[in-house]
C-alpha cells in the first residue's frame, strides 16, 4: 500500500512514517522543514526513515499543487495530511500564513486527491476546534461552530472542506481531531517539552492562572495507533480492493 504523509518530518509526521514503514507501506513524505521551529530537529526526525528503501522524501510546499499533483499521481493510494502550521498562539500573531497553508494547502492536495482517485483521506484536525466547549468529555457531536482562534478555524475549515471533497468526489474522509500529543520528539512550543526542558535544567516551572486548569493529553503512540486504524477502517484488505474497484468503474463511465 502506497501512503503519502504530509508533515512526514514533524512530530507526529515522522512516528506515523516509522510505522507505516515497518507494517510494510511504501511511504512517500512531503515536507517543507518550514522555520516554525528549527528545521534541524526536523531533519533528525525523519533521518531514521530516510535509510528506508521503501521510503522517499519530496521537499515540497503543499501549496504548491504542481509538485502535490506529481507526487500523488505516483500510484498513492491513501493521503495522510498533517503538514500545518500548528499552534494556537503564534496563529493570533500570523493569521493569513495559517490561513494559507492550512486552508489553501488542504484544498491543494483534496483537488490532487480527486484527480488522482486516492481511496482514503485523513486529515490532521484538532481539539481546538471545541473552542470553549464546557461539557466534558467533548463528543464528535459537539457544536463546533466556535472556535477561538485562527488555528482552530482553519482546522473547522479544513473539516468543511474535507466533507465537500467527500461529497463531490466520493473519496473516504476521516477527520481525526487530536488532543494536545506529547511524547519523544514532542514540538518544543508545547508545554510538557518545555517542562521538561526547565526540570533538566534545574530551573521553575512557571504556572499560570491558579493551577487547577485541566486539560487531556495523547500519548505520540496512542496517536499513531488511532491514525493507522484510521487507515485500516476503509482499507482492510477487501474492503480497500472493493472500494477502489467502485471507484474505477464509476470513473470509467464518468461519474
Ligand atoms: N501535536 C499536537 O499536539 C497536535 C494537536 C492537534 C492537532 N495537531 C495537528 O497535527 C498535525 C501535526 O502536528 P505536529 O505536532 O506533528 O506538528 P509539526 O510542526 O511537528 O509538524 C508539521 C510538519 O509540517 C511541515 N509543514 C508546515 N507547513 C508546510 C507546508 N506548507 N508544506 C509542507 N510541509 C509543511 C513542517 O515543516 C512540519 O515538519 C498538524 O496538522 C497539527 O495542526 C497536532
Amino acid at each position: 500500500m502506497k501512503v503519502l504523509i504530509t508533515g512526514a518530518a514533524g512530530f507526529i509526521g515522522s512516528h506515523l512514517c516509522e510505522r507505516l514503514l515497518a507494517d510494510g507501506c511504501t511511504v512517500i513524505g512531503i515536507d517543507n522543514f518550514d522555520d516554525f521551529y528549527d528545521p534541524q530537529i526536523k531533519r533528525r526526525n525523519i533521518s531514521g526513515c530516510l535509510k528506508n528503501k521503501n521510503f522517499q522524501l519530496i521537499e515540497a510546499d503543499i501549496r504548491d499543487s504542481t509538485a502535490m499533483d506529481e507526487a500523488v499521481g505516483d500510484g498513492v493510494e491513501i493521503i495522510v495530511h498533517l503538514a500545518a502550521r500548528a499552534g494556537v498562539r503564534p496563529s493570533i500573531a500570523q493569521p493569513l500564513l495559517y490561513a494559507d497553508v492550512n486552508i489553501n494547502g488542504t484544498m491543494v492536495l483534496l483537488q490532487a486527491a480527486a484527480k488522482h482517485k486516492v481511496a482514503k483521506f485523513i486529515f490532521g484536525s484538532s481539539s481546538s476546534v471545541y473552542g470553549n466547549n464546557e461539557k466534558v468529555p467533548f463528543s464528535e457531536d459537539d457544536n463546533v461552530d466556535f472556535p477561538i482562534s485562527p488555528y482552530a478555524a482553519t482546522k473547522k475549515a479544513g473539516e468543511l472542506i474535507c466533507h465537500t471533497y467527500h461529497h463531490l468526489y466520493e473519496i473516504a474522509i476521516t477527520c481525526l481531531r487530536f488532543f494536545t500529543v506529547y511524547g519523544p520528539r514532542q514540538r518544543p512550543d508545547l508545554a510538557i517539552h518545555k517542562f521538561a526542558k526547565l526540570i533538566e535544567q534545574g530551573k521553575p516551572i512557571p504556572v499560570y492562572g491558579d493551577g487547577t486548569m485541566m486539560r487531556d493529553f495523547t500519548y505520540i503512540d496512542d496517536i499513531i495507533d488511532g491514525t493507522v486504524a484510521a487507515i485500516n477502517r476503509v482499507t482492510s484488505d477487501e474492503s480497500r480492493i472493493q472500494y477502489l474497484q467502485s471507484r474505477r468503474i464509476k470513473a470509467d463511465n464518468g461519474q
